[in-house]
């Protein structure tokens, strides 16, 4: 079983990239055999959709074919989503416009939202409301937000950090991974390419 992590951060060496990290290698001890596959939207840089990627040339060739491919291959998602100006970031949209050929269709999806104070609540609103409708993504229906998040360091978490917080990823980690297993089977029955686009 293969799990995707996904950062959504514009800004390298971010805090969403220390948090899926750090949630890579939970997953690892869950689940030593799971294979995981991280992208950090901020290093890859891809644009904003255009028309152009229909072309397959430049970026559209094997940088996004082989990120496609990837997800294509993934039973599952996190996607790791900073709090700015009260909204997801554009990076996090735009992957669920280029994600546009079932790389995520039927496929359980956790939201992870950081903030380095006391937001986190709007992405997760945000994406929740909008970002399942052609990509068929399926978020579960647990979420977690990560607030004041340059404090969480794990086995060495700042005063800001609550005692219960790691308790809680590991819960939804499991919740993830047993969805994951139990969509497969799933999706042999659904996917209708008829269907391709949500009403
Ligand atoms: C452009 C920008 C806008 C931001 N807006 C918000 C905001 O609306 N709410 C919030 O809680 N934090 C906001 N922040 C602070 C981020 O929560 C903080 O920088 C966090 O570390 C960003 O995650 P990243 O390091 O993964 O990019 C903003 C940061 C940036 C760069």
């Amino acid at each position: 079983m293969k799990i995707s992590i996904i950062s959504a951060s514009h800004r390298t060496n971010s805090q969403s990239k220390k948090i899926y990290n750090v949630l890579n290698n939970n997953l690892l001890s869950l689940q030593p055999d799971l294979d995981t596959f991280s992208i950090d939207l901020a290093d890859v840089s891809l644009p904003l959709w255009s028309p152009d990627k229909k072309s397959g040339k430049g970026v559209w060739g094997e940088t996004w074919n082989s990120l496609s491919d990837n997800l294509k291959r993934s039973d599952g998602f996190i996607l790791v989503v900073p709090e700015y100006g009260g909204m997801a970031t554009p990076a996090a949209k735009n992957i669920f416009l280029l994600c546009g050929n079932g790389e995520l269709s039927h496929k359980p999806g956790l939201i992870v939202s950081v903030s380095s104070g006391n937001g986190g609540a709007y992405p997760i609103a945000e994406l929740r409301m909008s970002s399942y409708k052609n990509t068929h993504i399926m978020w579960i229906p647990e979420n977690i937000i990560i607030r004041n998040v340059e404090e969480f360091n794990p086995g060495s978490h700042g005063k800001n950090i609550p005692e219960w917080l790691d308790d809680r990823i590991e819960y939804v980690l499991k919740l993830l991974l047993a969805y994951a297993s139990n969509m497969i089977p799933l999706r042999k029955v659904v996917n209708r390419k008829d269907f391709g686009n949500g009403m």
